[in-house]
């Protein structure tokens, strides 16, 4: 500053007060709360969106959210960068109660520079993941992001590493769940897919690794976001995706739902809410379940809700692989993981997604301690060139590992079939389950009389006068020495033929004894499980 006897003079700094200090915190603060502005708030609830505030506020306890890196700023200066600065660039952090319990949270703002991951903006990532490990509890990806911030190039693909390392670091120590709210496109979409549980909203959120217009480049395919990568794709064609959700509180509602079942980490034991016994326990309607004729349909979720906690089922993936059926559910209180063959579906059958679906969720149960419940109808694995071509041999082999590997209390009922390989797969005796039981309908073989009785008695049915009268005799024999459960339970592989009616109070007591069970597998580095 010039003065008037022509000298410079330094500009006077006023020291401010208390009182101004105050008044700065208050206005960077609620300059933080705004995000990328009113107009871009406006065209996110435009969208049918929510923003990153907003969801939050709708998972968390009221008044439990602390805020990290509330005032954390982007550090680029290219493409005008320097010039455009937003409190918390993009993402908000923290930490907070969920029904009482400590959950670690991101939220991606679409309204600052389209949620995209910055170099800062993957560190308060980093941060919170960090702080989750380190104190054993869930962390809660809500996305919402254009992928990496292009004004940054490298930086910002370093970012999504650290966030990725990160993920797998905590991968069976703490549980993952990623919400899909928005754009996840590009290498974005590999944070979600390590974490345990991905779940997405109908119309307004998609996930794919190249988008429509690189696809049209490629292949000359025409394709639309929502085809190619939105909610209902993932839920049924892909399986990326758990759970597929109407809109964005029901979405918040099932993240709240999952995370009642499941420990904060895998030292804890599954939260278990309070249980009175009844003095009956026995369910006489599960008695009129199972049709007289073995190859009729029925409805395994049926069973399932008859047996547990009325209305504690909660699906996984349900509507993909729909031939296996998995989900969380309450026995007495306690929380279970239940896989179940579905013979409304294919019969029932294994095949490739069936075995992938079903070997995924055994692997989250048993690394956060959730016991495993199988219900047990399968006809065996399917037969054809396509499965065959695209590897059930491998797939078949992961829910196999799964079981084996499985140190959690593992019980079996075998409602009807269990045939072939598919026997030893589900759960059986051999490969580790701590009790199993069969129903009195069940059949366990190595393949159905039919099947059996042709291969075996070839050459007597084709040297037969009445070639059908024969082969009918030759599956009555078979049915009656092996379509029963009692061959199986001579010799220990089923430990009790229980009547469907006793299957729950079976259960309730089968899981209270083992609920001390501890299994040691031999010390390794780590298992090479089918991949
Ligand atoms: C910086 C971005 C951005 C990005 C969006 N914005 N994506 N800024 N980096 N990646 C900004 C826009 O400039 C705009 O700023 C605001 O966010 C909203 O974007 P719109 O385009 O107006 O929104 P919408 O029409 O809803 O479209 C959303 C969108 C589109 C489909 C996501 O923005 C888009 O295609 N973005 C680029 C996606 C992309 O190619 N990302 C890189 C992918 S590769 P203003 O100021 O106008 O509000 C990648 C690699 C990761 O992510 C690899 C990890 C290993």
């Amino acid at each position: 500053m010039a003065s008037s006897d022509g000298k410079n003079k330094k500009a006077v700094y006023t020291k401010p007060t208390n009182a101004e200090k105050y008044e700065l915190l208050r206005q960077k603060n609620e300059e933080a709360l705004k995000g990328g502005g009113e107009a871009r708030i406006n065209s996110q609830h435009d969208k049918g969106k929510l923003t990153a505030r907003e969801r939050i506020e709708l998972l968390m306890d009221e008044g439990s959210f602390e805020e990290t890196g509330k005032f954390v700023m982007h550090r680029a200066v290219d493409f005008g960068m320097d010039k455009q600065h937003y409190l918390g660039d993009g993402v908000v952090t923290g930490y907070g109660t969920v029904n009482g319990r400590l959950i670690y949270v991101y939220s991606q703002d679409f309204t600052v520079f389209g949620g995209s991951l910055s170099e800062t903006h993957a560190e308060k990532i980093v941060k919170i993941m960090e702080l989750a490990m380190k104190n054993g509890a869930p962390v809660i990806g809500l996305n919402d992001s254009g992928g990496a911030r292009i004004q940054e190039g490298v930086v910002s693909l370093g970012g999504y590493a650290d966030i990725f390392y990160r993920n797998t670091q905590a991968s069976g120590v703490i549980p993952q769940i990623s919400a899909i709210m928005g754009p996840c496109a590009g290498g974005a979409v590999y944070s979600p897919a390590i974490t345990d549980f991905i779940m997405m909203v109908e119309n307004t959120s998609y996930m794919f690794v190249t988008g429509p217009n690189v696809v049209k480049t490629v292949t000359q395919e025409d394709v639309t976001s929502e085809e190619l990568g939105g909610a209902s794709t993932h839920s049924t064609k892909s399986g990326v995706t758990h759970f597929s959700c109407a809109n964005e509180v029901e979405c918040i509602n099932h993240l709240k739902k999952l995370l009642s079942y499941i420990p904060s980490n895998c030292e804890e034991q599954p939260p278990a809410l309070p249980y009175e016994m009844s003095e009956d326990e026995t369910r006489p309607a599960l008695n009129e379940i199972m049709p007289e004729n073995p190859n009729q349909p029925y409805d395994m979720r049926e069973v399932i809700n008859g047996i547990i906690d009325s209305g504690s089922f909660f699906e996984v993936h349900k509507n993909y692989a729909e031939n296996i059926v998995v989900g969380f559910g309450r026995l007495a209180g306690r929380s279970i993981g239940i896989v179940g063959n579905q013979p409304a579906s294919l019969a029932g059958v294994l095949d490739i997604d069936a075995s992938k679906k079903a070997a995924r969720f055994v692997r989250f149960c048993d690394a956060f301690n959730i016991p495993l419940l199988v219900m047990e109808d399968v006809p065996g694995f399917l037969p054809g060139t396509d499965q065959e071509w695209n590897a059930i041999i491998t797939n078949g082999a992961k829910l196999l590992y799964a079981f084996s590997e499985a140190t959690v209390p593992r019980v079996t009922v075998i409602t009807r079939k269990a045939y072939g390989g598919a026997y030893d797969v589900m759960n059986s005796k051999h490969i580790g389950a701590d009790l199993n039981f069969a129903w009195p309908m069940a059949e366990i073989a190595v393949m159905g009389a039919k099947g059996a009785a042709e291969i075996i008695f070839r050459k007597e049915i084709q040297e037969a006068d009445d070639k059908e009268a024969k082969l009918q005799e030759k599956v009555e024999e078979y049915e009656e020495k092996f379509a029963n459960p009692y061959r199986a339970a001579h010799r220990g592989y089923v430990d009790e033929v229980i009547l469907p009616s006793d299957t729950r109070k079976k259960l309730i007591s089968a899981f209270k004894m083992l609920e001390n069970k501890v299994v040691n597998n031999p010390k390794k580095k780590h298992g090479n499980i089918p991949l």
